[in-house]
């Protein structure tokens, strides 16, 4: 474990509601110089029995505070302020984004990309009128290397992607449902070809190989992109 810290909540701030869903923002102390924008973190709850870690982005950070943004199910027992947290990662450095990458992502789940601009990512987000493979393949011709370009998107794009660009081998994002947080309970493996046991994203994640990694197992095991 590279990361582990006892945090406090300053703040919170609704982003987005659907429904029951909510997506917050946690402003807290105790991460200063610890954490990268974009990073992927876990916390859980100090004095409350939790069934599973959650899982929280580094949106900024701070010589003193860093915001954390993360997703809450209806069932979810979200922080208030003055609460304290622990929070952990296990993030491996071997693949990382930073300046002169591409970061591939759809809206909704861009609140867990955007912060990668902050380490000098570029963004490309479907929109209106952008056709991401277009747009990939134009960044190809102007000299882009495959092992720059990281997808955030939806297994079944991912398929999409690799009919299209046959050989492509970018980073994808594996978007797991956690539960220990540790790498000892196998809810977050990705099923990978080289591996029977597969790799656990919550230690070795959230970026692998697109040519590692089982696509069409990887669609009925991941959390959606929201
Ligand atoms: S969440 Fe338990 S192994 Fe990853």
């Amino acid at each position: 474990m590279q990361l582990l810290r006892d945090v406090v909540v300053l703040a919170l701030d609704e982003m987005r509601r659907d429904g029951a869903r909510r997506w917050l923002r946690l402003a807290v102390s105790g991460l200063a110089g610890d954490v990268r924008p974009g990073q992927t973190v876990f916390f859980s709850e100090d004095g409350r029995h939790a069934p599973r870690c959650r899982i929280a982005t580094v949106e900024t950070a701070s010589s003193d505070t860093a915001a954390l943004v993360a997703k809450f199910e209806p069932d979810d027992l979200a922080p208030d302020a003055g609460d304290a947290l622990t929070v952990w990662s296990n993030e491996t450095p071997a693949v990382s984004v930073g300046s002169g990458s591409l970061v591939v992502t759809t809206r909704p789940f861009l609140y867990r990309i955007a912060p990668f601009e902050q380490c000098g990512a570029t963004l490309l987000v479907e929109g209106d009128g952008i056709d991401l493979w277009d747009e990939l393949r134009n960044g190809l011709t102007e000299g882009r290397d495959w092992s720059s370009v990281f997808l955030a998107l939806e297994p079944a794009r991912l398929q999409a992607f690799a009919a299209a660009f046959p050989g492509a081998n970018p980073y994808i994002f594996a978007s797991m449902d956690m539960s220990c947080g540790i790498g000892a309970c196998r809810s977050c493996h990705v099923n990978v070809k080289d591996s029977k046991d597969g790799e656990a994203s919550c230690r070795l994640g959230p970026w692998f190989a697109l040519e590692r990694v089982d696509l069409v197992r990887l669609r009925f095991a991941s959390a959606p992109f929201i």
